[in-house]
């Protein structure tokens, strides 16, 4: 049993879609978010800047005594790869549970991936496919415009703009014959209601938030790390930029009041 809180890692808001899932699954935990609010995005930017970035952060959340850290950014799970086991708490990214959830979920073996630049460039999600299913045929396409129209909270299914940015995006699958697509991002499970709809509710969509959280959820289990407390688990929230936004915008996707956030110069860290 160990009742120090669950850190929780994001380049920006779209981490949140773990910190919902895992509010869900696991509610006595406590919850230290940070969001890298004031550099995102990540997902355009070289390996080496997501390194150096990813790592002030992470050293951040381990000064907070957290137990395990979840990484919820597909871009640093990604460029760190198995460098996240080197820290002092265990870490994980998404990829894995993801991974794992996509191949379950095919029946056809044609899997796709929509993600950062960085990510589908690194190509970890289609070669960790290609280990758990090497029969598989993996597309993958970069939507970088997704983070900005989630950061400024243009996600609803109804939104016209980012409706005519997915389907430009999601026209790199046709003729693929996909059954299955990961939304390898973070930030894209905001976005879930309205691909599912211009996919016209044909397609497996894999939230790679969700998968975290669950993932994160064995994790503590299989160490005998989860919270003894039958409480309902307090969250704190650091962020890089301003926090009204921020609040604002989670409190409309989490369903809660964010009430503990902090913003943190970057100098600091
Ligand atoms: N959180 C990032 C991810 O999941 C997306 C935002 C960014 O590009 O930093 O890939």
């Amino acid at each position: 049993m160990d009742n120090r809180p669950i850190g929780v890692f994001d380049s920006g808001l779209g981490g949140l879609t773990a910190v919902r899932e895992l509010r869900r699954i696991l509610p006595g935990e406590d919850i230290v978010f940070f969001g890298d609010t004031g550099r995102v995005p990540y997902g355009s930017r070289s390996p080496h800047i997501i390194k150096e970035y990813a790592t002030q952060c992470m050293d951040f959340l381990e000064k907070q005594d957290v137990k395990m850290i979840l990484v919820a950014c597909g871009t640093v799970s990604s460029v760190l790869g198995e460098e996240m086991k080197k820290r002092t708490v265990p870490c994980m990214g998404v990829l894995e549970s993801t991974v794992k959830a996509a191949v379950s979920a095919t029946k056809n073996k044609n899997i796709g991936l929509i993600a950062t630049a960085a990510t589908v460039a690194s190509g970890s999600y289609e070669k960790l496919t290609a280990k758990l299913l090497p029969e598989a045929k993996f597309t993958g396409k970069a939507c970088p415009l997704f983070v900005p129209l989630v950061e400024n909270g243009y996600f609803a299914a109804g939104c016209e703009v980012t409706r005519l940015v997915a389907k430009d995006y999601l026209s790199a699958f046709e003729g693929k014959d996909i059954d299955t697509l990961i939304l390898g991002c973070t930030h894209y499970p905001l976005l879930y209601n309205l691909i599912d709809s211009v996919t016209e509710h044909k397609l497996n969509l894999i939230d790679s938030g969700k998968e975290a959280a669950l993932g994160a959820k064995a994790l503590l289990e299989e160490r005998d790390m989860l919270s003894g407390t039958r409480k309902i688990g307090g969250m704190k929230f650091f962020v890089t930029d301003k926090e009204e936004g921020f609040a604002k915008l989670g409190k409309e996707f989490l369903g809660e009041e964010l009430s503990d956030v902090t913003r943190l110069e970057i100098e600091e860290l």
